[in-house]
Parts: structure tokens; sequence; C-alpha cells
């Protein structure tokens, strides 16, 4: 069985999952919204450290780093244990503001600058979908002690994002090379692999953490995925449709780049797929 075989069967993700999600109407969803529904789906949870049990305790804090402006897993999570306590963190200060829990509060901040918050705060630390956001050197200098410093000891660190990005069309081709070149443009090299190996090393260089696990699930993009893979296309096209205002100035005309987008949505008889890790690790005693 092939690599991309045994993680295909691994997941849920079959047409039973692609017809739930469909059904719950994915208009209502947002690019980031999709994603957070497809991973659930994916895992079957929103988390994978073992903490189900403590998240229903009172005095059980939560923090997630880099949020973003609709926190879908914030306001699931502190929803679904309304004991526990949430905190979102992120640099941009745009939160969501239509909800009723009364254990869930945003703040602002910029975890390169330092988290503001006490050295062993919280119980799970949670950060998702913010690879493209620091260099190596970030990751390594910054953002991992800081997410170790801030866990309690005992409490679990896990992290989310794409490992392995295998988009094959020839669109999808161009637009991975555009993003390439947007996070050279940064400073972010899109070859490094902070997913397999970075992030594994700077946890463990912490001397903080005891043994780290992790898990992989592959998204099939495209009609070869039946349901699911059609819904991963369309979330692909959302992505690069909200990419467009940082892609149109560095190469191609707006109108060059609909018909790119337009190309894209219509090529879905490829393999492409993308291979998500969650990586958890708990913080010694
Ligand atoms: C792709 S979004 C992911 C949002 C959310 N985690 C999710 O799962 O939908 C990345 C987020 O990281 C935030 N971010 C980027 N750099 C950051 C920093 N240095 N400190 C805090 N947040 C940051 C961005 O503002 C953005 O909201």
């Amino acid at each position: 069985m092939s690599q991309v075989q045994k993680l295909l069967s691994k997941n849920e993700i079959s047409a039973k999952a692609g017809n739930c999600l469909t059904k719950s109407n994915e208009m209502m969803f947002n690019q980031s919204g999709l994603l957070h529904e497809m991973m659930k789906q994916c895992w079957g949870a929103n988390f994978v450290s073992p903490i189900e049990q403590e998240l229903k305790r009172e005095d059980f804090k939560v923090l997630d780093v880099g949020c973003g402006s609709s926190s879908m897993w914030l306001l699931q999570l502190s929803e679904d244990y309304p004991s526990a306590k949430f905190v979102g963190l992120d640099k941009i200060s745009k939160f969501p503001k239509d909800f009723s829990q009364n254990n869930l509060q945003f703040t602002q901040g910029d975890i390169l600058e330092g988290l503001p918050f006490e050295d062993d705060s919280f119980d799970f630390v949670h950060m998702r979908f913010v690879l493209m956001e620091f260099t190596e050197e970030q990751w390594e200098e910054k953002v991992i002690k800081e997410l170790v410093r801030v866990c309690k000891p005992n409490g679990w660190i896990e992290l989310l994002d794409i490992e392995e990005t295998k988009l094959v069309s020839p669109s999808s081709k161009r637009l991975l090379a555009l993003f390439g070149e947007y996070l050279e443009c940064k400073g972010i090299s899109s070859s490094d692999n902070i997913m397999t190996e970075g992030i594994f090393d700077f946890l463990d260089a912490t001397n903080l953490i005891g043994r780290i696990y992790s898990d992989e699930r592959l998204v099939p993009i495209g009609n070869w995925g039946g349901d699911f893979g059609k819904l991963a296309l369309k979330w692909s096209i959302m992505m690069f449709c909200s990419l467009k205002k940082v892609f149109v100035p560095l190469r191609m005309s707006e109108g060059e780049y609909e018909r790119l987008l337009n190309q894209h949505s219509m090529e879905n008889d490829y393999h492409s797929y993308l291979i998500f890790r969650r990586i958890y690790c708990q913080k010694n005693f």
C-alpha cells in the first residue's frame, strides 16, 4: 500500500463526511470556517491531546495563539466545554463579537514580542495554520519557547498545520509558485521542513518536553476524493482567491489572476492532495 493510500484509509473522509459538510450548507462557511470543519471531519475532533476529561474542569485554561478573526476553533470549544476558560490571542485586533459564552476572551499580542502571560499559565496551548507566518529562526528562537513557557507543567501543547502540498494541476502549480514567491518576499522558505523536523527539534531543545507525538491526515483535492475532495477544491479556490491582493502586485494583472483561478476551479480531475499534521506533547512536571 502506498503512503498516500495508507493515509487515505486512516481518514474517515468518506462520502459520508463530505455529504455531512455539504448538507450543513457550505456557503455559510468562509475559507477558514471550511478548513476548520474539514479538519474536524478528518480527525473526528478538534484536538488530539488527551485532555477531553480535563476540559470539563472549571480551572482548566486554554490559550489559542494566532486565533484569527473568525476564531472558529475557540468559538466551538468554548461552547462545547462551558466550564473551562478560553483565551484567544492574535496580533490583529479583529475578533468575533457575536458570541454569548462568558468563558471566552480575546487579547491582542504578538508572540514574537513575547506572550503577555506569566510563565505556567495555561493547561492547553494550541496553535494552528501559522506555519507560514514565521521564519525558521523565529520558530526556533521565539515561537516554540513562548508556547512552552506559558504552558503549565503537565499541560499540553498542540500544533496543527500543512506538512506537504502536492498540487499537480497546471493552474495549481502556477498558484503554488506564486505562493512560494510571496513567502520568499517575507523571508520564509517554502521548502523548509518545519512540520516534519524543525518543530520536533525546537521542542526537544527546550528540555522541558517529554515524548512528542504526531498524527497526520491526507486531504484529497478534486473529484478523486469524492464529496470531501470537491469541498477541499472549493476551499483551495477560496484560499487562492483571498490571496489575490498579495499575488496580483507580484506578477500578473487582476484579469490574468481571475483566469488562473477559473482554470483552477475547472481542473478537478488531478490527484492533488495536502497532508496535515498535528504535533502534540506534554510539558514536564
Ligand atoms: C492563517 S491564520 C490562522 C487563524 C486560526 N488559527 C485558524 O485556525 O483559523 C494565521 C493567524 O496568525 C496570526 N499571526 C501571525 N503572526 C502572528 C504573531 N506574530 N503573533 C500573533 N498572531 C500572529 C495572524 O494575524 C492570523 O490571524
